[in-house]
């Protein structure tokens, strides 16, 4: 589904991926790990066409994501901040991209979104602007929103590093679900619990670099990367 062929980027002058090849099919559930700084995000944003890139490609379904909108429109994102947004309430929030990108009438797009609302347990949370939302009901209504183009492809960046933990798994169930219906996932997470449930492989990525792809089952018995191994200690002793 999405093939990241030998991809470069920098900014400034500074490499930030490093050759980055990576394969995802149709389906699979891929997570990725990696120290502060090592390009998860800058990663993802190429992914999803977001980010010019300096060497390499990067297709979708064989058509390269920067210059075809129409991968772009099946490609879908959800970031750490929310990004909501502020003047436009809940529903509206759901309903712009379709009636703005694709041209669905205010009907249809109304009545997809009440769909969405109800997917992502918010239905009495419509006309709420995000301000009178909670930090996870925002990020749900985020992943509503990206759902809304239809996508067959969501990127997740740290969709709950920004929450209270007592929200994280209300947004968490929800991705669960989205995966339990077959929808291609690649999530960027530090969740591992949360990582070995979903993610059927993990990546870890250090310095620009993809430096391990392993199935989840074998995480902890493969590694055999000493940055990977320093990590997983890290974040599994808070
Ligand atoms: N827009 C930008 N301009 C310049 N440098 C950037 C930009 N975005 C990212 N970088 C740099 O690229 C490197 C990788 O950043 P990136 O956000 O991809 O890391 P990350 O793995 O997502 O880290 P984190 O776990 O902290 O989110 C960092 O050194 C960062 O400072
Ligand atoms: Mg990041």
């Amino acid at each position: 589904m999405l093939q990241i062929k030998q991809v470069s980027k920098k900014y400034h002058g500074e490499p930030i991926l490093k050759d980055v090849s990576l394969e995802i099919k149709e389906g699979e559930r891929v997570v990725i790990i990696g120290p502060s700084g090592s390009g998860k995000s800058t990663l993802l944003r190429c992914m999803a066409g977001l980010e010019s890139i300096d060497g390499g490609l990067i297709l979708y379904n064989g058509q390269d994501v920067n210059g075809s909108r129409h991968s772009r429109s099946e490609i879908g994102m959800v970031f750490q901040s929310f990004d909501l947004f502020q003047h436009l309430s809940a529903i509206q929030n759901i309903m712009l991209a379709p009636k703005v990108v694709k041209r669905v009438s205010d009907q249809d797009a109304r009545s997809r979104a009440v769909q969405l609302l109800e997917r992502v347990r918010l239905s009495d949370r419509a006309e709420h602007y995000p301000e009178q939302l909670s930090g996870g009901q925002q990020q749900r209504i985020a992943i509503a929103r990206a759902l809304a183009m239809n996508p067959k492809l969501m990127l997740f960046d740290e969709p709950t590093s920004a929450l209270d933990p007592e929200m994280t798994s209300e947004v968490l169930d929800v991705i669960v679900d989205l995966v339990k219906d077959g929808m291609t996932v690649v999530i960027v997470t530090h969740e591992m619990e949360f990582a070995r449930r979903v993610g059927d492989r993990i990546i870890f990525m250090d310095q620009g670099k993809v430096v391990e792809d392993l199935p989840s089952s074998q995480l902890e018995e493969a590694a055999k990367h000493p940055r990977l191994k320093q990590f997983l200690n890290q974040i599994t002793s808070y």
